[in-house]
């Protein structure tokens, strides 16, 4: 360090000269600048109707994107056209369930896709044990939505889902440390539900039941 830009000593205010109001008013004006530039384009983005289509398309773009002319039975056609299991994601009733085997379907999500797209919608967790009552193990049910830690995995499990599937966990991963971050992510859930099932004295996840878990809604009053 210079000895012009030495720091001044703790509780010693540094004087006002002329070469550090220079230094400010340089800084200050390249904020202000900076600032604007940012402010102009986002108002050129905006004016022009670029913001909607670019970060927000307005709802009824969105359900312009959903065709209404999609029935149950395309299930069937799909799956025969695939040739491959169809898993429908986004199930959350016991009547949706109820036709996704009727159509077919080799498994299905319980998911309301990360609670994003209808406000107040029921949570997964609490629609799992009437559906996977309902499909009575003729098809597979997964479940996911808030699945953050390895209990919350064994949670799932004792509810009754066969796997739990996790979005955010492992995209905030990805945005925040690469294939690094998703491969760490991954193995914390790993080594979080084995301890759980050590806790739980569950020597494999086929072990994990119902008597494992207690809703607080089921509590007797
Ligand atoms: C940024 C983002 C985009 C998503 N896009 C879709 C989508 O296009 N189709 C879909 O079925 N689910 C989509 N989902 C929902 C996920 O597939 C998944 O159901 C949800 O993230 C699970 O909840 P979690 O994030 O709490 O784990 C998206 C989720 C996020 C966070």
């Amino acid at each position: 360090m210079s000895a012009s830009r030495a720091v001044p000593a703790p509780g010693v205010a540094p004087r006002a000269t002329a070469p550090r109001l220079k230094q400010f008013a340089a800084a200050a004006v390249w904020w202000v600048l900076s600032i604007g530039i940012v402010v102009a384009i986002w108002e050129i983005t905006a004016a022009l109707g670029l913001i909607n289509t670019i970060i927000l398309p307005p709802p009824h773009e969105f359900v312009a994107e959903m065709s209404p002319s999609v029935t149950w039975d395309d299930v069937g056609s799909l799956a025969a056209a695939a040739g491959l299991p169809v898993i429908l994601k986004g199930i959350l009733t016991v009547e949706d369930a109820l036709l996704a085997v009727e159509h077919g379907a080799a498994g299905i999500v319980v998911s309301n896709h990360g609670g994003r797209q209808l406000d107040g919608v029921a949570a997964t967790l609490d629609a799992l044990p009437e559906v996977v009552d309902a499909v009575g193990g003729r098809i597979e049910v997964l479940v996911d939505g808030g699945i953050r830690r390895g209990t919350d995995v064994l949670k799932a499990l004792a509810l009754g889902a066969r796997a739990a599937m996790a979005g955010r966990a492992v995209a905030f991963a990805l945005a925040a440390g690469g294939e690094e971050g998703v491969r760490r992510v991954l193995s914390l859930l790993q080594d979080e539900i084995r301890l759980g099932l050590g806790l739980l004295g569950c020597t494999s996840p086929d072990a994990v039941g119902r008597s494992h878990v207690e809703r607080a809604y089921d509590l007797p009053a």
